[in-house]
């Protein structure tokens, strides 16, 4: 599989693993990256450059392909030191980055003054523009099936992807909702250079999260994920628990950001992938997760994907001309 995206970043197959907090840690990235795809740690799960640092020479010691790091540029309790992170990539060599949340505009100086490969995160075409003109190397667009921020517009992947193709001329990576080969067929089909996903990593044997967990995935469906947090303006998609579900109650009635932050706080989703608690508090998850019927490892997944997408050629080629 060759596409702009596998030619710039280096990497085998056109999969990417988006930035995950708590959960993209160095053994999952690795796996990724050592199976063809490109993985990617979350600089914002280790706080601190030299926690980055450390994560990033996990990394090394486990790979030696390429890798990159998300740098979280969404409102945050706590400050987020970004250009502290960058300055550990240049030192580690580390030159691909995945940004998400607000415009990367302030940092897109020091990334291209340092050659980094700057993809960031979008969702939609306006923002994919902005991000083109700052002199971003790819979009990766995200649809509302997304586990995480799917944005404001509730626009499924399946439109705002082929939008977002039209808009832009850089390489347009698409997310939300992939989870095997045919969406990977599915998404070149519709001008994507390539998938990433979240959801679908979470359910590997690499995944550094309780075995729970896991296994709620196995056995939830397309329907069992809430958007919440709409009220405060930064949408989220999670997995349907009681504490979203409260969220979505207390968020209909009219609750505050002050009401809502010890419901949606970050630090309680550690208690559900680390404890397996899958109860203690929101965390994110896609649609996608309805695709998930077994718990593979990242080589298994990968080489599934590439097969099933092998598959699906041929199935459309047949369908094509006969
Ligand atoms: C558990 C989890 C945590 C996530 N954390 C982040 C994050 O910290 N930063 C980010 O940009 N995206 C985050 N995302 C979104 C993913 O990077 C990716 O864009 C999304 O999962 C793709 O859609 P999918 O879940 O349908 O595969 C997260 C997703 C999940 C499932």
């Amino acid at each position: 599989m060759k596409t702009r995206i596998t030619e710039l970043l280096g990497i085998k197959y056109p999969i990417i693993c988006g930035g995950m907090f708590q959960v993209g840690r160095a053994e999952l990235a690795a796996a990724i990256s050592e199976a063809g795809g490109l993985g990617i740690i979350t600089s914002k799960t280790q706080g601190t450059p030299e926690g980055l640092r450390e994560e990033i020479q996990k990394v090394k010691a486990l790979t030696d392909k390429p890798f990159g790091v998300n740098l979280n540029l969404f409102p945050s309790m706590t400050a987020t030191p970004n250009e502290e992170f960058i300055q550990v990539m240049i030192e580690e060599d580390v030159k691909i980055v995945e940004t998400s949340g607000r415009s990367p505009e302030p940092l897109m100086p020091l990334l291209k003054k340092n050659d980094f490969i700057v993809m960031h995160k979008v969702v939609g075409p306006r923002y994919a523009k902005t991000a083109e003109r700052l002199g971003a190397d790819a979009v990766i667009i995200v649809g509302n099936e997304t586990g995480g921020h799917p944005g404001m517009s509730d626009v499924g992947t399946l439109v705002v992807l082929p939008r977002v193709v039209d808009s832009v001329s850089i390489p347009v990576i698409a997310g939300g909702g992939f989870a095997d080969g045919r969406g990977l067929v599915g998404a070149l089909a519709l001008g994507a250079e390539g998938v990433l996903m979240g959801t679908r990593f979470m359910a590997t044997k690499e995944a550094p999260i309780h075995d729970n967990v896991k296994e709620w995935m196995l056995n939830a469906d397309e329907t069992q994920t809430i958007v919440v947090q709409r009220n405060i303006g930064s949408p989220s998609r999670v997995a349907l628990n009681e504490v979203s579900e409260e969220v979505d109650r207390k968020e209909k009635d009219g609750a505050t950001l002050e009401e809502l932050i010890p419901l949606i706080t970050g630090k309680r989703s550690k208690d559900v992938y680390f404890e397996g608690n899958l109860d203690g508090g929101i965390w994110s998850c896609g649609q996608s997760v309805g695709l998930v019927d077994e718990v593979l490892s990242v080589q298994e997944l990968i080489d599934q994907m590439v097969s099933e997408a092998e598959k699906a050629t041929a199935f459309i080629h047949e369908r094509v001309h006969n």
